[in-house]
């Protein structure tokens, strides 16, 4: 394409050149030429004639000039002749000469002038010639040229001049694209080794290339300036752009030439459920599908998961994939099916026993065990097959979600070399010494060293990950860059907040925060004017749902005006209830919400609602507006979506967020009550100011918060990802290999 460009360019350019330039300045050069020439032409023919005319006309033999003139007009150019003795005689001519040239009009026709006349024939020359002698003092001879035998000739001429240019311009071309293309390969070839640290060092007499260990440290500076540079022009860019579906739509199709996006987590987006002979579509309820699924609408291409509803299977094609969403599909599901002992061992026994607490450290001990552990390597290989399966080439992009494939980026990488493997972590990674008591931290290490970046959502478990790797693998880390070279490969570490899509989905913010606080009331018998607080949770242990409801406690406690006029609505959705440890954190929940509702509820409602049930967004979204603050709690949070949720559904700029200090979303959001969950008395204290929080300060707070939200919405967070990637593409080999 390149070439074929290089070699039309300065061809089109030639012959631009020679339509519009040369060929108007050849027309009028030959035309002048021809002009003096024809001038010249007929002083000479006056010349020659004189004197037989002369003779003539002495003669008296007026009536033979005309033949003497037709006989001289034989020639190809001459067209007609004229004498006029006096001004006001009739011209002697030959029969040619044109009614418009008369005697007494010769003066229209200057010597030397532009003296064409317009004929049926084509444009004739005109030019007079004064011929006298004692007898006829002011004779002029009146010469007509035919101007059709120029234009013969220059069209001639012009032929040439084209045959000439055709071959010019073939030459320049040529001669352009061998010289682009030798300076190009040498630049390129160029910059290449020197950024290596090669093509300073070469010996040019040497055969092959050896590089010189001393120049090393300008290569790696230059190496560094060149990222450097890189990411300072993409974080100036990047703060420029509106981060929209359709921005994230063109960083795929131009810088990543619209390769398709593959995505790889454990939850699917859509969940096909069996209700009695109904199929249900169910959304569920997960941080990681509410920031994926708007990349996906705007991406397309395909997200691999576990498919794991009861109608799963009865509702995808033959090569099970499933297109979605249901109501306009833009993007596929491709399911991967697991047995009953695979699931046990690998969702809820490794990843969800073992590595969840391991990362969270929220006091629930990990268990790990050989069988969990040899089911988590057999499926984060079924997954490696499914990605090769689907993969439209030898270099995707494979987006891999979260703790559950540890293993599959580096299993990703041996079978597709050139893949672009980004790997987001959206739990917490721990300290070192947390890490450590896995038995198999240095595979699951390995395994993730196969991205070429790995995000997280928080610099601090950007560090943590960093000082673990340095801690248990032989691996080099440079903590200038941010990245780590395990063999001849390297990854990037990097920070990557996420978030949701903004502006949210007008369908869930239509209603009106009147009817949203009047309907949810009702739906749960609360009187007018009675205050609520909304928490959303999974039923999770590292949720703080149990330290939420002490906090109520202790607000009804230290302020009794608020019993039987407040309530925090609970939404809690039942999650991985096959864990013992699930279990019996749900039965704690209930437990301490029946006793707290037995201590303040008993003569009017209760101040614990407390709703295990899967709720769809529409009616989370409802809750959040209905609401005078949120609580998130977690004693340990990757980053906690609720909080940026709620943000994102109060438009009336009204309501507080109370958040915990230990979740991601507490380092962007510094305007929320900032609490921590485990200081009982400090979270009542939150509790009790945000219900008597002036309108001006909620709106200022929850102002600065929105405009977080907006700017740093989740297209910039997977288009920051991709952008990386795409830079990272650029420099090729070097990107992953060090010297
Ligand atoms: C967290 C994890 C996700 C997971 C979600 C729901 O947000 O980071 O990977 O999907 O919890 O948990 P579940 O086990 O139901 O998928």
């Amino acid at each position: 394409m390149r070439l074929s460009l290089r070699f039309v360019l300065p061809l089109m350019l030639v012959l631009w050149g020679f339509a519009y330039v040369v060929t108007p300045l050849v027309d009028r050069l030959t035309l002048r030429w021809f002009m003096r020439d024809l001038d010249i032409r007929s002083a000479l023919i006056a010349n020659t004639i004189s004197e037989p005319l002369f003779d003539q006309l002495a003669a008296g033999r007026k009536v033979k000039i005309g033949e003497f003139f037709a006989r001289i007009t034989q020639d190809e150019r001459l067209y007609a002749l004229g004498f006029c003795p006096t001004t006001d005689a009739m011209p002697l001519a030959s029969k040619s000469l044109p009614k418009e040239l008369r005697c007494d009009t010769l003066d229209r026709w200057p010597h030397g002038g532009d003296n064409q006349l317009p004929s049926e024939r084509g444009p004739l020359h005109v030019s007079v010639q004064p011929l006298a002698n004692e007898t006829y003092p002011s004779g002029r001879l009146v010469l007509v040229h035919d101007l059709g035998y120029i234009a013969r000739r220059s069209e001639e001429t012009k032929r040439y001049v084209v045959y000439f240019f055709l071959g010019l311009a073939a030459i320049v071309s040529l001669m352009t694209v061998v010289i682009a293309q030798l300076s190009w390969r040498g630049w390129v070839a160029g910059i290449r080794s020197l950024l290596r640290g090669e093509g300073l060092l070469r010996d040019p007499g040497a055969v092959g290339k050896f590089s010189v260990p001393e120049f090393r440290p300008i290569a790696r500076d230059l190496q560094r300036l060149v990222q450097d540079l890189e990411s300072e022009y993409r974080a100036r860019d990047e703060s420029q752009v509106t981060w929209t579906p359709e921005t994230l739509r063109a960083i795929l199709h131009g810088e990543l030439r619209g390769n398709d996006v593959i995505v790889v987590s454990n939850r699917e987006p859509y969940i096909h459920q069996r209700r009695g002979d109904r199929i249900e579509v169910q959304r569920p309820a997960s941080g990681l599908v509410t920031a994926l699924e708007p990349i996906m609408r705007a991406c397309s291409g395909t997200w691999i998961a576990h498919g794991s509803g009861s109608a799963d299977r009865a509702t995808v094609d033959n090569h099970d994939r499933v297109a979605v969403p249901p109501e306009k599909p833009t993007y596929k599901i491709r399911r991967v099916w697991l047995n009953q002992a695979e699931e046990a061992g690998y969702y809820y026994g490794f990843a969800n026993e073992g590595m969840w607490p391991l990362c969270h450290i929220a006091h629930v001990r990990p268990i790990f065990r050989s069988s969990d552990w040899g089911h988590y390597v057999a499926v984060n290989r079924k997954f490696a097959d499914a990605i090769v399966a689907e993969a439209p080439s030898e270099n995707p992009i494979i987006l891999v979600q979260d703790y559950h494939f540890a293993l599959l980026p580096r299993m990703v990488r041996e079978r597709l070399p050139e893949a672009t493997v980004i790997t987001f972590w959206h739990i917490p990674w721990p300290n070192p010494e947390s890490f450590a008591i896995c038995p198999w931290r240095e595979d699951i290490l390995a395994g993730m060293l196969g991205s070429s970046i790995l995000g997280f959502h928080t610099q601090f478990h950007c560090n943590n990950f960093v000082d673990t790797v340095d801690r248990f693998l032989e691996a080099r880390v440079d903590r200038e860059t941010f990245t780590v070279s395990l063999g001849r490969r390297e990854t990037a570490v990097r920070r990557y907040p996420i978030s949701i899509s903004w502006p949210p989905d007008p369908a869930i913010v239509e209603k009106p925060i009147d009817e949203c606080v009047a309907e949810r009331r009702a739906a749960n018998r609360l009187p007018r004017g009675h205050r609520i607080c909304i928490g959303v949770d999974r039923l999770d242990y590292t949720k703080g749902i149990l330290e939420r409801f002490r906090a109520v406690e202790r607000l009804l406690e230290l302020n009794p005006e608020w019993i039987g006029n407040f309530s925090l609505i609970q939404i809690a959705a039942p999650t991985r209830s096959g864990i013992e440890e699930y279990q019996s954190h749900e039965s704690q929940v209930r437990s301490l919400a029946t006793r707290i509702n037995e201590r303040f509820g008993r003569a009017g409602p209760t101040p614990i609602v407390l709703k295990v049930e899967h709720h769809e967004p529409r009616e989370v979204y409802e809750y959040y507006r209905a609401a005078d603050c949120c609580f998130v709690s977690s004693l340990h949070d990757g980053m906690n979506l609720v909080a940026k949720e709620f943000v994102a559904a109060r438009d009336d700029e009204r309501g507080v967020l109370i958040l915990s200090q230990f979740t991601g979303a507490a380092r962007e959001l510094p305007e929320a009550l900032i609490v921590n969950p485990y200081d009982i008395d400090q979270c009542a204290a939150a509790l009790h100011l945000s219900l008597i929080m002036p309108a001006q300060e909620q709106r200022d707070r929850m102002r600065l918060m929105r405009r977080l939200v907006r700017e740093f919405n989740v297209y910039r967070w997977a288009g920051r990802m991709l952008l990386d990637a795409a830079a990272m593409r650029r420099r090729g080999p070097l990107a992953n290999t060090v010297a």
